[in-house]
């Protein structure tokens, strides 16, 4: 067995970014197409920001050895589109049974929970919150705030990402909005579809 060097890394607040990182990827407000309910505001926010930086990631990837751990940072603009607020993609893993933890550093947020077979949870992230996501559960982030979001999260090396979980069916059940009175709220998505109980069987039997 080979040994590792031990890692280190800054969480910098200010830029939302892990000083120290071995990998870094952004999503543009161009890649959000899709995800939000009002169609024309993010073809206005597109025409107007679409290379700019909606979130981005940074982290520390020591392998992608079964056993071992991805530590990393999310910063996350503040901002509505429509009634929506921004919002990551989104993804179950690849490895469904692989869980994820993630400890507010900055701003304010909803981790958006939603199981396989359709129950949906909300948990608020503020500066030193801790949300333990469960394995099978798909999950997003959202910046309720009115400051950018940064999060650290640290999750199984060999969980992976399935985003088309969440595109197959018609998106998340739930959307976060603008409760019109200085708060959020989880309202329905009119365009979710339950996923049928074979393939919620078949996700729940991933267990290697
Ligand atoms: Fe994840």
């Amino acid at each position: 067995m080979t040994l590792f060097e031990p890692g280190v890394g800054r969480v910098d607040i200010e830029s939302g970014q892990l000083q120290g990182a071995t990998n870094r990827y952004v999503k543009t407000f161009r890649d959000l197409e899709g995800l939000y309910e009002d169609e024309a505001a993010l073809a206005a926010v597109i025409a107007e920001k679409g290379d700019a930086v909606a979130y981005e990631v940074t982290d520390y990837k020591p392998s992608a050895n079964a056993g071992d751990i991805i530590i990393g940072v999310t910063r996350m603009e503040p901002g509505r589109i429509g009634r929506e607020y921004y919002l990551t993609r989104g993804h179950i893993h690849a490895r469904p049974n692989r869980p994820e933890m993630y400890y507010g550093e900055s701003g304010v947020g909803v981790m958006l929970l939603e199981s396989p077979d359709g129950q949906v949870r909300t948990i608020e992230m503020r500066a030193r919150t801790m949300c333990y996501v469960p394995p099978f559960w798909i999950h997003r982030s959202v910046n309720v705030g009115s400051e950018p979001l940064v999060m650290t999260f640290a999750y199984p090396a060999d969980s992976g990402q399935d985003y088309e979980i969440i595109a197959k069916a018609g998106g998340m059940r739930s959307r976060i909005i603008d409760d019109g009175n200085g708060g959020w709220k989880a309202v329905d998505n009119a365009s979710y579809r339950q996923r049928p109980q074979s393939l919620v069987d078949s996700i729940m039997a991933l267990t290697d």
